[in-house]
């Protein structure tokens, strides 16, 4: 891995699985690493881990299912550092579960934590990372897509834990098609990946699957679109593991990618340009 001294990432989810892995590599690799997660203990000793592997980290704690404690993260990012080279939206709810949740805000639960909370925190990060460009996003999305109904969006009818889980990695793929666009010339990429299938990871055994991909395999497919030097200044890529691909065909649908835009736009209360706006 080449030398990221002077670079500073966040890692969302980075209290465990694969999330935890690439924040303990980068900060081997000389990066100062924000590490995000709910859990201050497991925070801390993940912090322990990249001091002990010669880096630099801070813990932030947030609840993504909260966009009030969104925001906050934002704020503490933007706190805690002047710049910001890369971002990881990692952190991720899995398939378990029959029964609907919901967020703070009242929106769906895998929605809001899986999707929207990554919405915001980007656009709330964006004048940082431009300001430090070249900079790029990576959004840890998940093979496992399915089209959004935009009629019930919140899934009030047919819910079920896999249903949400895949609706909203799909949500995350569109957003990253979107951002990309929206990015370009700025020198600030924007890529999503499914980084590899049933990792070992907490959210997988949680599902009751039993796990075929280790975490460092996933942990490098992130790595690569994060750090790699073959893949700057490429954005709106998709990739399965280190392969580019195709994602499901709503994210090449450019008028649900507007719907959804818009929706997002409403529910954070941002405003059109994706400045803080009034919520
Ligand atoms: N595992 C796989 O095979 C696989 C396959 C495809 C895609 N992915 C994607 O990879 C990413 C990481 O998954 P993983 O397998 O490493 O999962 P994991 O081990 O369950 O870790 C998930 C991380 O997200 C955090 N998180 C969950 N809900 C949160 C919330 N409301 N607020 C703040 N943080 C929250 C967790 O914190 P806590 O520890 O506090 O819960 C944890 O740090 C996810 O986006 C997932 O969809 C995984």
């Amino acid at each position: 891995m080449g030398n990221l001294t002077g670079s500073t990432v966040l890692v969302t989810g980075s209290t465990d699985g694969v999330g935890r892995l690439v924040a303990r590599r980068l900060g081997e690799a000389g990066a100062r690493v924000l590490v995000h997660g709910r859990d201050a203990d497991r925070g801390a000793q993940v912090v322990a881990d990249v001091e002990r592997a010669g880096g630099a980290a801070t813990f932030l704690r947030a609840d993504l299912a909260s966009l009030a404690e969104v925001r906050e993260l934002a704020a503490a990012v933007q706190h805690a550092t002047n710049r910001l080279d890369i971002l990881i939206n990692n952190a991720g709810i899995g398939t378990a579960g029959g029964v609907r949740q919901e967020s703070a805000d009242g929106f769906e639960l895998r929605f809001a934590v899986n999707y929207l909370a990554g919405f915001l925190l980007t656009s709330l990060l964006l004048p940082l990372l431009q300001a430090s460009a070249p900079a790029r996003i990576v959004n840890v999305s998940s093979a496992g897509q399915q089209a959004i109904d935009f009629a019930d969006v919140m899934l009030t009818r047919g819910y079920s834990g896999a249903r949400a889980y895949c609706q909203s990695k799909l949500a995350q793929v569109m957003f990253t098609f979107d951002l990309a666009e929206r990015l370009a010339g700025t020198r600030v990429t924007a890529t999503c990946l499914h980084p590899a299938t049933y990792m070992d990871t907490t959210m997988v055994r949680r599902a009751g699957v039993t796990p075929v991909s280790t975490v460092e395999q996933g942990g490098e497919a992130i790595l690569t679109l994060a750090i790699s030097s073959a893949l700057e200044g490429r954005t709106g890529l998709y990739l399965n593991g280190s392969s580019e691909a195709r994602a499901h065909f709503q994210a090449y649908d450019a008028d649900a990618r507007q719907r959804l835009w818009a929706f997002s736009l409403k529910l954070t209360g941002l405003s059109n340009d994706g400045s803080a706006g009034a919520g």
